[in-house]
């Protein structure tokens, strides 16, 4: 039976719609399930297009940042996933939506990490001069960008990069290597040791 995805975002989507087409043609052994989102965004409607279920809360429709957490939070338990995929989402995940999800919330950042943690990783890169950077998809602990690392790729910076040409080039991998660690997952071949990922051959 295919695992059950819910992808959060706040803009383009096009990760989502990577690992949505992915599954769809059967590299992933799994479903997207639900997209939710913390706004109107294109990645809703490219969800609503292909059918798929979306969630849009507004934190300011909401008393405070607990109640918008954990109503998010029951809205996507709602779903019944194995994983939960925060690609692009522009929002800092509280306890009390990261500890419903042990093991099975992952996030897509980039940049290497530990380097250039935040909102602005592409920029960040650009302006401290490295000759490569690139993408992570990692495990969400209670810091931000920030918890066992799954999968890295470099991507290495041309000296005429802006940041969207980067960002552009850094989203191209992030696209093959997003619906890879989906695949590692529900295929089980995913384990934390001591803080760290190890992956199991398949
Ligand atoms: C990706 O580069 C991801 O790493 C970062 O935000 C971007 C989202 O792009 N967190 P998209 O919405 O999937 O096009």
């Amino acid at each position: 039976m295919a695992g059950r995805i819910v992808v959060l975002v706040s803009g383009s989507g096009s990760n989502m719609e990577a690992l949505a087409r992915a599954c769809e043609r059967g590299d992933v052994p799994g479903e997207v399930v639900a997209v939710a989102a913390d706004r109107s965004c294109a990645g809703i409607d490219i969800a609503a297009r292909r059918g798929i279920g979306t969630i849009v809360l507004d934190p300011k429709q909401f008393e405070d940042r607990d109640k918008w957490s954990r109503t998010l939070r029951d809205r996507i338990l709602d779903h019944a996933p194995e994983i939960v995929v925060s690609a692009g989402f522009m929002r800092i995940l509280a306890p009390v939506f990261v500890d419903a999800f042990p093991g099975r919330l992952i996030n897509l950042h980039p940049s290497l990490l530990p380097a250039f943690p935040g909102a602005y990783a592409v920029r960040d890169a650009l302006h401290a001069g490295v000759r490569v950077t690139g993408t992570t998809v990692h495990f969400v602990d209670h810091l931000v960008d920030h918890g066992p690392i799954i999968l890295q790729e470099a991507v290495p910076v041309d000296s005429q990069d802006t940041e969207q040409t980067l960002h552009e080039r850094i989203k191209a991998v992030e696209h093959v290597m997003l619906p890879r660690a989906c695949r590692l997952l529900l295929e089980g071949r995913v384990r934390i040791v001591e803080g760290r990922v190890l992956l199991s051959p398949g």
